[in-house]
């Protein structure tokens, strides 16, 4: 039976234009549906905008738009983003749609029916930027007096009527679940982190607030909107029919995979569980974050005019070498920083040397020395056998990999193959084999063929346009690209296209 698989990235706040951090997320996420669709699942893929909150509220304000029109816009630019970035998402949601604010009502009466929903007063310290309260031991002063959330974000002291959520009776639930499923959280820091904050306790949490009107209404009192976090968290379920139980797509809840930024792991591993603990609803599998970008060694901000908007890259390098890059750099789940020279650097070393130059030389021997027709498999030696068992067993081990997230090192698995093809290629000489030999220089081409076969199509997720074009090159038809059809060889006679230089070289220098 098909296994349905169903990830998400968050759904990013439209009070400011998408920029490479939120492509991060959404290229990542992709790449696991991508890779999950080959493997045979059913996978659903969502991604889409949180449109609600103060925040949002103000900055419509400052643009002289109404919220609904400023909110249309950058949602439509956050769509446009994912699709340029070739995120195969299966649903973008938006939390204004009528479809979103029902569902989030009904989680919201779920939860009042299990009791763990009261009025009060919300008196504290608000970090308006991060959508987030805080405790007086996690702030520090400035030396101006003002004070300041860990993020950096300015607090300010409110106090308005409230709805809590009884967080605090779910600290131990919380704590057993991240026991009973260690793998519910990760990388290993965020989990460690994220345990020492449940164990020093729980607050409940204020869920509804009255100070402004850009909001989810609370069912039953129309005073008050949703804190934008419950709201925005349910997106997760709504997107899937909720609370209609019979809509076809709530067979794919509980989610596989929530990918989020280490900024909101918080959010996501200790409100969400305690939320649909609450509800009765059962949990989702995995929330993963990744690490943060920067630009040139500095943090993107408008002020320092230093916020990278993807597109710009996709226009110059093209969509691949991009994806490629963000994942390569550092091991998913750490931090990054983006620098043009190491870019360019990546680009030319890992992409056009060591994958394109293999291609290349494979490909234009093959059609110069073989009539450009893909040579018949013939009878392994023991350096060929060397070469193809460790690459016929690739999609399994990168399914293990890709399972825990570990998206840079099963990535560094295809390149051990593909370092391993190029000193095979050099050792083989097939070029020099045409005159003394040129059965065994058809066989070696053959070898070649048949691991490039393997090394695009494990590749297609992390790029999916180039890995495409050397699929096509390599003659394989639509039908030939998943993991299982790598057990069926190619038959030989079939007759290739023209090789075509995938991955150009760039100057090196900084502009
Ligand atoms: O937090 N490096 O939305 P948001 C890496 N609406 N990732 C980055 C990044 C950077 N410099 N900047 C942004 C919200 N991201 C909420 C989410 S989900 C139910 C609600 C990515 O627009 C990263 O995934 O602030 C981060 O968590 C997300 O964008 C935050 O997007
Ligand atoms: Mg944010």
């Amino acid at each position: 039976m098909t296994r349905r698989f169903y990830v998400t990235t968050p759904i990013y706040y439209v009070n400011g234009a998408p920029h490479i951090g939120h492509a991060y997320t959404s290229v990542a996420a992709d790449i696991v549906a991508r890779f999950r669709r080959l493997a045979g699942d059913d996978v659903f893929f969502l991604t889409g905008t949180d449109e609600h909150g103060q925040k949002v509220e103000q900055a419509a304000a400052t643009a002289g738009e109404t919220p609904q029109a400023f909110t249309d816009s950058i949602a439509a630019d956050f769509r446009a983003m994912a699709d340029t970035m070739q995120i195969s998402y299966n649903d973008f949601i938006r939390t204004t749609e009528p479809r979103h604010i029902a569902g989030a009502q009904a989680l919201w009466e779920k939860v009042a029916e299990s009791g763990d929903i009261y009025s009060g007063h919300y008196e504290g310290w608000y970090a308006l930027r991060d959508e987030a309260f805080y405790g007086e031991d996690e702030l520090t002063t400035r030396p101006d007096g003002t004070k300041v959330a860990p993020t950096g974000a300015p607090v300010e002291w409110v106090r308005e009527p409230s709805y809590f959520f009884r967080l605090s009776k779910y600290q131990d639930r919380l704590l057993e679940l991240y026991e009973t499923q260690p793998d519910f959280i990760g990388p290993h820091g965020s989990r460690n982190e994220i345990v020492s904050f449940v164990r020093q306790g729980l607050r409940d949490l204020s869920i509804s607030r009255t100070s402004f009107r850009w909001g989810v209404p609370v069912p039953g009192d129309e005073a008050h909107v949703m804190y934008v976090w419950f709201d925005a968290l349910s997106n997760y379920l709504t997107a899937l029919g909720y609370p209609d139980t019979s809509a076809p797509r709530m067979a794919w809840w509980p989610a596989d995979l929530h990918l989020v930024g280490k900024d909101i792991a918080r959010f996501h591993t200790v409100y969400w569980p305690a939320f649909l603990m609450a509800a009765g609803i059962p949990l989702p599998g995995k929330v993963f974050s990744n690490g943060w970008w920067t630009v040139e060694g500095e943090k993107m901000s408008k002020s320092l005019g230093n916020v990278i908007d993807p597109r710009d890259l996709v226009k110059e390098f093209g969509v691949d070498p991009v994806r490629f890059f963000l994942i390569r750099e550092v091991p998913f789940g750490g931090d990054s920083d983006l620098s043009r020279r190491s870019f360019i650097h990546r680009l030319n070393t890992e992409l056009a040397n060591d994958l394109g130059n293999l291609a290349q030389r494979t490909l234009s021997l093959i059609a110069r020395n073989c009539g450009g027709v893909l040579p018949d498999a013939g009878p392994h030696t023991p350096e060929d056998e060397q070469l193809l068992a460790p690459a016929s067993l690739l999609p399994s081990v990168m399914e293990g990999q890709v399972a825990r997230c570990a998206l840079t090192d099963a990535l560094e698995e295809v390149w051990k193959l593909i370092r391993a093809c190029n000193a095979y290629i050099d050792h083989q000489a097939p070029w020099a084999l045409k005159k003394t030999d040129p059965d065994r220089m058809a066989h070696v081409l053959r070898v070649l063929a048949d691991a490039l076969r393997i090394i695009a199509t494990v590749l297609q997720p992390w790029m999916p346009e180039s890995m495409a074009k050397m699929l096509t090159q390599l003659g394989t038809e639509e039908q030939e690209r998943s993991f299982a059809a790598l057990a069926t060889p190619l038959p030989g006679g079939r007759s290739l296209p023209a090789p075509q230089g995938i991955f150009p070289r760039y100057t090196e220098e900084a502009k």
